[in-house]
């Protein structure tokens, strides 16, 4: 019996090499919206998907943390330490915390690794939040009833270079979640032969 042939990695495998998409951007502007819409469509390019939004988090691995800059800064420290496991196991992973701080992002960046790395920045104009204001939140923030409230009394640092801009005020959900979608597979995330638009994969599978 001859020694055991060691094969070369399949080229096909490369394509299953985890990611993390990083949405950043003010509460309201609709990271969780367009976590929850592209979670499906990276599951149908055969993606294996998990979310971690801001606001789940914060009920399980981050009770009890507050919105200082330190406690957002843990936060986001333990986020981006279970994407970066997620992703060093093939995960596609999608966060939707607003990650306020470059820093804190650009940390996040390090540890999952930067070729694995996508930053969306949410952009939404302050006047359209409080307009929108579904949780209530910016009125409360604006009569001094919440402090330090990211965006109206607490600082929020926009990225400068993001991977991706879209742009919640004037884009629809779909045409977000496209932008994004091209990204990846420019990046080789996902593969091209998959048709980009929004449902169009599901039946490919
Ligand atoms: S982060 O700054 O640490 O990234 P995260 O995304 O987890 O924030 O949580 C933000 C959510 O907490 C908001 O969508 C909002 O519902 C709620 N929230 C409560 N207080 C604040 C505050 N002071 N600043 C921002 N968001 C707040």
């Amino acid at each position: 019996m001859g020694a055991p042939q060691i094969q070369p990695p399949r080229k096909e495998l490369e394509l299953n090499q985890g990611f993390t998409v990083w949405l950043t951007g003010l509460s309201g502007a609709g990271k969780s919206t367009i976590a929850e819409r592209l979670a499906p469509e990276l599951s149908a390019r055969g993606c294996s998907v998990e979310v971690l939004d801001g606001d789940e988090v914060r009920t399980h691995l981050s009770k009890g943390l507050g919105f200082s800059r330190e406690d957002r800064d843990i936060n986001i420290g333990r986020i981006s330490f279970v994407a970066s496991l997620l992703v060093r196991h093939g995960a596609a992973v999608i966060t939707a915390a607003i990650s306020p701080y470059a820093q804190a992002r650009d940390e996040a960046r390090r540890r999952i690794g930067t070729d694995r790395f996508v930053e969306v920045f949410v952009r939404c104009s302050l006047d359209e939040l409080v307009r929108r204001d579904v949780k209530g939140l910016y009125a409360k923030a604006l009569k001094g009833e919440v402090q330090h409230f990211t965006g109206v009394s607490d600082p929020y640092e926009a990225p400068e270079k993001p991977d991706v801009l879209v742009d919640s005020e004037v884009e629809s959900v779909e045409e977000s979640v496209s932008k994004i979608l091209t990204e990846l597979t420019k990046r080789g995330h996902l593969n091209p032969s998959t048709p980009l638009g929004i449902n169009s994969a599901k039946g490919a599978l």
